[in-house]
């Protein structure tokens, strides 16, 4: 427990459901570091804008957003059958499916409502509603306790690398965090955890990337840590190499939106740019994966469908005037790279820490595939 953190947790909750469960209330990400601002999801196109557009993101927190739209939308239909209600659930989850493609977390979390809904099929459609809400409530319980012990995994790394009177250097790349997830985020729940072991915000100095074009890295989580007290600066992402070099980094933990089989994992683009240099520098590499983002049906990061994004994200989104011609081609632009198990130093997941170079062998002892 760290009450200043929890104070802090609590009033950037990334994705929340009111009391009269009539809407999906959620922070925008779209608007930070600048405003914080919660926005109201009513309908089905509001919700998959809110996640198309990256209002809400992060692999954990969209499937949270998805379990708790389809049953804020369940919760409205009228329906006498079963039959009849499922059609309208059926149609309502595979139009979410459609808002992004790579975080596998949003397939998971809206086929386990799916299967939730058909498993109780004999039942009345207002007990079928109440119990989608419970499915939706404990898919976000869950992920508190998952990034929890992610953390305290990720933990026992750091405190390995602590050199007494010294900042430990540590560096993420996107958001990976709070916003990210329902709580600790997964590359952040080591710092977090740190936090709540005692350490002091100054023991660790987190270098983010600032994560070009959407910038994640700068607008959410140097917001995040620095407003939980710990210790940030963000560079751009082609200073990485240089501080790397310098020594100052001993560790890097990033997330992911999907870990195929034998542990390829994608994540936002500059990843696996990461992962090469930090294997030529020796800085240990983790990607911290709850198991909802293992994709035992992916064999390798071949098979990622990877999202491509608006050219406009890299020309004119965050500047006054176009920063390329207009007639110049900006369409090569995909929000996720897969980095190679091979530059994979372990996988944080909450079971259980595996180590390379046979991840399949790891995730099956560990029962995650
Ligand atoms: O496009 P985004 O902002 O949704 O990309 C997010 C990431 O790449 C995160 O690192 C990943 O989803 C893991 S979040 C715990």
């Amino acid at each position: 427990m760290n009450r200043k953190l929890d104070e802090f947790f609590e009033k950037v909750i990334t994705v929340k459901l009111p009391e009269d469960r009539s809407y999906v209330d959620i922070i925008d990400q779209t608007l930070l570091p600048g405003t914080i601002k919660r926005i109201h999801l009513d309908t089905r196109e509001e919700i998959w804008e809110a996640i198309k557009k990256l209002r809400v993101r992060g692999a954990p927190a969209i499937g949270v957003c998805a379990a708790y739209g389809m049953a804020v939308l369940a919760g409205k239909y009228t329906a006498e059958s079963f039959d009849e209600f499922y059609d309208k659930f059926k149609s309502d989850k595979d139009y979410l499916a459609t808002s992004r493609p790579t975080a596998v977390n949003l397939f998971w979390a809206l086929d386990r409502m799916d299967a939730v809904c058909k498993k109780n099929a004999q039942k009345a459609v207002g007990e079928i509603k109440e119990i989608l809400f419970d499915e939706a409530q404990a898919i976000r319980d869950e992920d508190v306790q998952i990034s929890r012990s992610i953390g305290e995994i990720g933990f026992t790394l750091l405190q390995e690398r602590r050199e007494a009177g010294q900042e430990l250097g540590i560096m993420t790349h996107c958001n990976a965090g709070t916003l990210a997830t329902a709580k600790y985020g997964t590359a952040t729940a080591p710092m977090y955890i740190a936090l709540e072991h005692g350490w002091k915000g100054s023991d660790m100095h987190v270098y983010c990337d600032e994560t070009r074009p959407l910038l994640q890295g700068a607008r959410l989580t140097s917001f995040e840590l620095y407003n939980a007290g710990i210790t940030t600066s963000v560079q751009c992402d082609n200073m990485a190499s240089l501080l790397m070099k310098s020594g100052r980094v001993k560790i890097i933990f990033v997330g992911c939106d999907r870990v195929a089989a034998n542990g390829d994992a994608a994540n936002k683009i500059g990843t696996s740019g990461l992962a090469i240099i930090a294997k030529h520098y020796g800085v240990p590499f983790y990607v911290c994966a709850p198991s909802s983002t293992i994709d035992p049906k992916t064999p390798t990061g071949d098979q990622i469908p990877i999202e491509m994004r608006d050219p406009e994200e890299i020309k004119t989104m965050w500047y006054r005037e176009p920063m390329a011609p207009d007639g110049v081609d900006a369409s090569f632009n995909p929000a996720f790279d897969v980095t190679d198990h091979t530059l994979i130093t372990g996988i944080i997941t909450e079971k259980g820490l595996v180590s390379g170079p046979d991840y399949s062998q790891g995730f099956r002892e560990l029962g995650l595939i």
